[in-house]
């Protein structure tokens, strides 16, 4: 649809958000369904103006594999309530007990705890559900995707296993290994699962589905070395959420560890990685090129 390489990537990207907004609208209940308290909750959240890269690299990676991806933005829909449901609870007081997110206060702030808790809850279950129902692909490619997030959302090498090391490691003493194994969990997991949902979308074969998994990585990495460089260099009005506290909380992160001037650095070299992965692609990854560089190059 909009993958013509004419249309700047800016354009692109809105038009993304615009299509996975609207499937989201489709599959979250309506506020007014019972009990509309989660479900307002659960809006509140996930329609608060996220920059939905996960979807957006799904669709991306789908658009690389074949010309016929109608309905991925569907799929694309569960890894982005698995990433709200992830920051509402990251906010949650008892992990990073944060105040601010998508430029509103969080959830809980609004909601009280035990709503943000089920909300959450409800979200990553519905992407699971999104994910039964899809129409017009099958059995098959569902059963995978739905291996693909739930390994990714899970304990070992996934989110939930890099956010007990994430919090296990406040205040402890960095190693190189322990930080490069937190990261690549924590956030690098689901973006990783993000572009192999849309591969399995596609119908990738399983070597375009490893070099796909190669630039996940990569890309992957570079999302939290940035992440926790911008928690550094910007303000939390430029972020719509708290600035300065990774070193508040004294997490382990690649400018505590390395520097930031270091930190970009690597964080470049993950880039350029992420493009050598696609060297086999040619054109038709053109956009997963200009998202692997807005995710380095952004200022929030
Ligand atoms: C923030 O993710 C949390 C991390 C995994 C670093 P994003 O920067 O993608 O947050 P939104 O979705 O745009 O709000
Ligand atoms: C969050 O990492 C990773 C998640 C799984 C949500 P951070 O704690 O650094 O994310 P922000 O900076 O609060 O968005
Ligand atoms: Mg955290
Ligand atoms: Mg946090
Ligand atoms: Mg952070």
């Amino acid at each position: 649809m909009t993958q013509s390489p004419e249309i700047g990537l800016q354009e692109f990207l809105a038009a993304q958000v615009q299509l996975v907004d609207s499937a989201l609208q489709q599959w979250v209940p309506e506020e007014t369904v019972d009990p509309s308290s989660i479900h307002r909750a659960m809006r509140y959240s996930l329609f608060a103006g996220g920059k939905r890269i996960r979807p957006i690299l799904a669709i991306a990676a789908a658009t690389s594999i074949s010309g016929e991806t109608s309905g991925v933005e569907n799929a694309a829909c569960a890894l982005e309530l698995v990433h709200t449901y992830s920051l509402i609870h990251d906010d949650l007081p008892a992990l990073d007990n944060d105040d601010l997110r998508r430029g509103r206060p969080t959830c809980h702030k609004v909601f009280g705890e035990a709503m943000a808790i089920l909300a959450g809850d409800a979200l990553l279950t519905l992407a699971f559900e999104v994910l039964s129902r899809l129409p017009a692909i099958s059995a098959e490619q569902k059963i995978r995707m739905v291996e693909e997030l739930s390994r990714a959302a899970g304990t070992v090498g996934g989110m939930i296993g890099g956010q007990v090391n994430d919090i296990e490691g406040e205040r402890k003493k960095a190693t190189a290994a322990l930080l490069d194994s937190i990261h690549r969990a924590k956030t690098g997991a689901l973006l990783r699962a993000s572009v192999r949902i849309g591969g399995i979308y596609a119908g990738a074969t399983p070597d375009q589905l490893a070099a796909l998994s190669a630039y996940g990585e990569h890309i992957g990495l570079a999302f939290q070395i940035i992440d926790d460089v911008l928690d550094i260099e910007e303000s939390s009005e430029a972020l719509g959420k708290t600035a300065g506290k990774d070193q508040a909380q004294q997490k382990i992160t690649f400018p505590a560890v390395y520097g930031l001037e270091r930190s970009r650095i690597m964080a470049e070299e993950e880039r350029l990685a992420a493009h050598a992965a696609l060297a086999s692609f040619g054109n038709r990854a053109e956009r997963l090129r200009q998202i692997a560089d807005f995710i380095v190059q952004r200022k929030a």
